[in-house]
Formats: C-alpha cells, structure tokens, sequence
C-alpha cells in the first residue's frame, strides 16, 4: 500500500515549550502507526531537536523542516541548508510551501534548486502545490498545478521522483475554514497522479503520496482521506492542538 501520512505544520506557531507539551500530548495517546503509515512534524528551526528526540523512540514519527534554502551554502545570513538539515539527522522537509511562495517570492524554479539539495542530502521533500482562488474560479487549476509540478519536479530521473512526497494545498482553503469536497479533491489527486503517470508511468505515479492541506480538522479528516487519491493531510490549525491532531493521525488509512 502506498505510505499514508499525516504531516503537522506549526508554521510560525508556539513557544518552545508550548511545542514540546504539544509534542508530549500528542505521543501520550501511544498510536502505533503501521508500517505504510507516517505522522511528519514540521516544526520551527529551533525546535527541531527537541522534536527528533521526542519522536526518537516511535516507529514512523519524524521531525522535517518547514523550509531550507536553494543555495548549498555561503553567504546568506539567517539561512537554513539542507547539508544543515542533514547533519541534525533530519530527513524530511516541506518545500514551496504557498505561504513561501507567497511572501518570499519562491519561484517554481528556485523550488527545482531545493528539491535537488534535499535530495542530495538525504531529505524528502513534501513538495506543496495548490491554485489560489481566482484560478480556481476560472476553472484552470489543473494546468496550473501540473506547470508547478513540471517546473520543480520533472528534471529528476524516475528512481529519484519516487522519494517525494506531494502535498496539494488549495490555497482559498488554508485557513479558512473551507476545505475542498471530497469531490474536488478527488479530482485533482487523481489528475496530479496522472500527470506523473504521463511523464513517468503508471508504477511510480502510484507509488508517490499526495497529501491534502486547507483546513483538515478532526470531524473531516477520515472523509477526506478516505478518497481513492488521498493519501493523508498536511494540516496546520488543528496540528495545534493535541486531540485534535491525535484524531487526524487515527483517520488514516
Ligand atoms: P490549515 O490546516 O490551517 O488550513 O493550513 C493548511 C496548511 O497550510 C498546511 O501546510
């Protein structure tokens, strides 16, 4: 079976220690995860130890990165490299989040850079694509995320492409409270799946995880993951809150 995964993204939320008694309220509820199944925490920079020895000693549990630079290394101050990111034993990172495209300007061909570095150094990647609003009223989302698909990812070779993980993210539904249905997102995982199909075949398009994000909460998880193309969530208000994210990690396939 295909990895399912539920994946937290803090963005810029907590304290440390808020974050650790959320880390710890989380790991109380002892939910053993099988062998397909993950639960990713991408926390701020800082907490990121903190987070890998929390979940040290769980199967499937693991500490990403929100974020690493598209540069290997040098003079970009207050920066984060994924040769950084590596050395801490880290081994997933979100990259091309819609925020970051957004308020840092990321292009889909600094998002290729990325990708290649964490790569390089051992890290999947759970690349993020997701239309705004008014592409998605004028009903071209498809083209849209297929070019950031094809612009930041379909430079890898097959045995490479086959260590991602996608999250589509409609970008109307983060934060808002209004999640795509179950209908849309079916759609357009099953689309996404098919536009790697046709450019790497149908084995590895059915091998790659494609996550939801926008607004995953406790009482909608299991109806959205139980789409044929969904493969978990990418979650960020209710990964805040421990009971919450304990009942979207029991949703999983
Ligand atoms: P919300 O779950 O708060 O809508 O955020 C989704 C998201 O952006 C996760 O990366």
């Amino acid at each position: 079976m295909r990895k399912q995964i539920a994946a937290a993204n803090w963005k810029m939320n907590c304290t440390f220690q808020e974050g650790e008694k959320l880390m710890d309220g989380i790991l109380k509820a002892e939910i053993k995860l099988a062998d397909h199944q993950l639960a990713i925490f991408a926390v701020p920079y800082p907490y990121l130890l903190m987070t890998r020895s929390e979940v040290e000693e769980e199967k499937n549990y693991y500490a990403a990165a929100q974020n690493c630079h598209h540069k290997k290394s040098g003079a970009y101050t207050g920066e984060v490299s994924a040769q950084m990111l590596h050395s801490l034993n880290i081994s997933y990172c979100l990259v091309g989040h819609s925020e970051r495209r957004e308020y840092n300007a990321e292009t889909n061909e600094m998002l290729a850079e990325k990708i290649d570095l964490c790569l390089e150094n051992f890290i999947t990647p759970i690349f993020c694509c997701g239309e705004p609003l008014n592409i998605r009223e004028a009903g071209t989302q498809n083209e849209y995320v297929a070019k950031q698909l094809e612009e930041s990812l379909f430079h890898l070779p097959a045995d490479k492409i086959k260590s991602i993980i996608i999250a589509y993210e409609p970008i109307w539904a983060i934060g808002t409270g209004k999640t795509a249905s179950t209908e849309q997102a079916q759609e357009i995982h099953h689309y996404l799946r098919s536009v790697i199909a046709g450019k790497y075949g149908n084995d590895i398009a059915n091998e790659i995880p494609i996550l939801y994000g926008g607004s995953v909460k406790a009482n909608n998880a299991k109806e959205i993951f139980g789409c044929a193309d969904v493969d978990g969530g990418l979650v960020g208000g209710a990964s805040l809150v421990a009971n919450d994210f304990i009942e979207i990690i029991k949703a999983l396939k």
